[in-house]
């Protein structure tokens, strides 16, 4: 695994640039597990960087567009450098969590947001109804869901580490296999 402060500005420049965003809040998130895991088995010439700012968002109003808040003109700025986006959101009361749709409406009218490939993680298979919901909204944004990046593994109770999901035999192959797929997406731009 390579950090960024291992890297010269060369390499960045000819890297492809993922941005991962757990939807939940939580210390110990299942999807935010997941998203960390994949640093572990990026292929070469891949960087994950990890957005962890939904919660100090302020409430979308479509006012302070008018003078946007440092922490949202932050967010489209890290949005922009991203190539490709990694979501993985958790289901609260059959739908995506408030503070997770709050950044999702921050990002409608932003010029960063249309067209960015977006690969759909998801920690638990009976997070369905979320799942659909967040792909209405990312389709009405003009996002690219890409289908051969997204997956969905359960780890509901597993209580796994980024570690031990990344060394598992089937989780750590179904995730690399993900990430594979969405470099070569990127890489020919063809979309
Ligand atoms: C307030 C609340 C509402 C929830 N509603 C649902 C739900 O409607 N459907 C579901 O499958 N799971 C639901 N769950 C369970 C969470 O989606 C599940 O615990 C998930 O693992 C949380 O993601 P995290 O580990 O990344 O925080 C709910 C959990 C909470 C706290």
């Amino acid at each position: 695994m390579r950090n960024f402060t291992d890297l010269r500005i060369t390499d960045v420049v000819e890297m492809v640039c993922l941005l991962a965003v757990s939807g939940s809040l939580r210390q110990t998130s299942s999807n935010s597990i997941l998203l960390r895991a994949t640093e572990r088995l990026c292929p070469d010439g891949v960087l994950v960087r990890h957005y962890e700012g939904i919660g100090e968002l302020p409430h979308f109003n479509p006012d302070l567009l008018e003078d946007p808040p440092e922490t949202v003109i932050a967010l489209w700025s890290i949005i922009g450098q991203a190539d490709g986006l990694l979501f993985s959101c958790p289901e609260y009361a059959r739908g995506i969590p408030g503070s997770f749709k709050n950044m999702l409406d921050w990002l409608v009218s932003s010029e960063e947001f249309p067209g960015k490939p977006v690969a759909l993680f998801n920690a638990s298979p009976r997070a369905s109804h979320a799942q659909a919901a967040l792909r209405l909204v990312l389709d009405t944004m003009s996002a690219r869901i890409i289908e051969e990046a997204s997956m969905t593994v359960n780890l509901l109770s597993s209580r796994l580490s980024a570690e031990s999901i990344a060394a598992d035999p089937v989780l750590g192959p179904m995730i690399g296999t993900a990430l594979d797929a969405f470099k070569r997406r990127l890489d020919n731009q063809n979309l």
